[in-house]
């Protein structure tokens, strides 16, 4: 279809003889937002770094914007410039100001002119609240500022669509408002998103779409209402109940 941006059919990853990902098949719309949830180990990140070609497959077919995307193939530099991939730690580099790591991919890779570049990031900066961080170290930063740098990172590349693999997983509550906050307001501007966490209740404000995954294979993919609200299987029923309990164990402490 016309405005399918990202189409994944039938895709099959294994690790040795560890099938991870079994019969795979997920298309996203422009301008949409898929939540990714499951158990841990179910395969949530295999799918993410399959989706980007960061991982072979054994079967299926992954499509971007018209382009098939293989593993190894030579067009792949530009197909993952199209595609940008934030995770839980945020790999900046530790010599480079805020600025010079946003800029080292515009402009190493896709030789844009480093003042236009530097440009646009301030006002990206800007946008996340970070304008004064420019000239800092990532060493200077919290963890919720330094995992905003590294959005502004993945957007500074111009992507069609961006993936998250539980970027606020490893923050204080405290900084996890403010990363969930800048990925609301990417939402609302459009940007076609898939996103992996375990934040339910963001998930249920952000998401067009819930898929849940367990052992390697889609079980629901449906609207977040239906799923938060009348979950069809059994497994995703317990899934969020497990979410519940932990919920109203941490309410109890606080
Ligand atoms: N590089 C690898 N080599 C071998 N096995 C791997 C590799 N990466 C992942 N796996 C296996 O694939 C399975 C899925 O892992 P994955 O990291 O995708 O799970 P996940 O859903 O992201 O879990 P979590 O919620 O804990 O992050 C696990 O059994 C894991 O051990
Ligand atoms: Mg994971």
């Amino acid at each position: 279809m016309a405005d399918e941006l990202l189409t994944a059919e039938h895709l099959v990853k294994r690790f040795d003889d560890n099938t991870v990902l079994d019969d795979v098949s997920l298309s996203v719309k422009k301008g949409e937002v898929i939540v990714v949830v499951g158990p841990s180990g179910c395969g949530k990140s295999t799918l993410l770094r399959c989706l980007n070609a960061l991982e072979p497959i054994q079967g299926g077919k992954i499509t971007l914007d018209g382009e098939a995307v293989v593993y190894g193939s030579k067009n792949l530099a530009a197909i993952r410039q199209k595609i940008g991939m934030v995770f839980q730690s945020y790999d900046l580099f530790p010599h480079l100001s805020v600025l010079d790591n946003i800029l080292l991919a515009p402009v190493k890779a896709q030789k844009r002119k480093k003042d236009e570049a530097a440009a646009e990031a301030m006002k990206l900066l800007e946008r996340v609240g970070l304008a004064d961080k420019a000239k800092s170290f990532p060493r200077q930063l919290s963890g919720g500022q330094k995992q905003r740098v590294a959005i502004v990172r993945a957007l500074c590349m111009h992507p069609v669509m961006m993936l998250f693999d539980e970027v606020t997983a490893a923050l204080d509550p405290e900084m996890v408002r403010e990363v969930l906050d800048v990925m609301l307001n990417l939402a609302k501007q459009g940007m076609t998103m898939i996103i992996v966490t375990h934040e339910m209740q963001f998930a249920k404000a952000i998401a067009d779409r819930v898929v849940f995954l367990e052992n390697g294979e889609i079980i629901e993919d449906t609207d977040p209402n239906t799923f938060f609200e009348h979950p069809q299987t059994e497994r995703a029923k317990q899934f969020l109940n497990i979410f519940s309990f932990e919920r109203s164990k941490k309410d109890e402490k606080n």
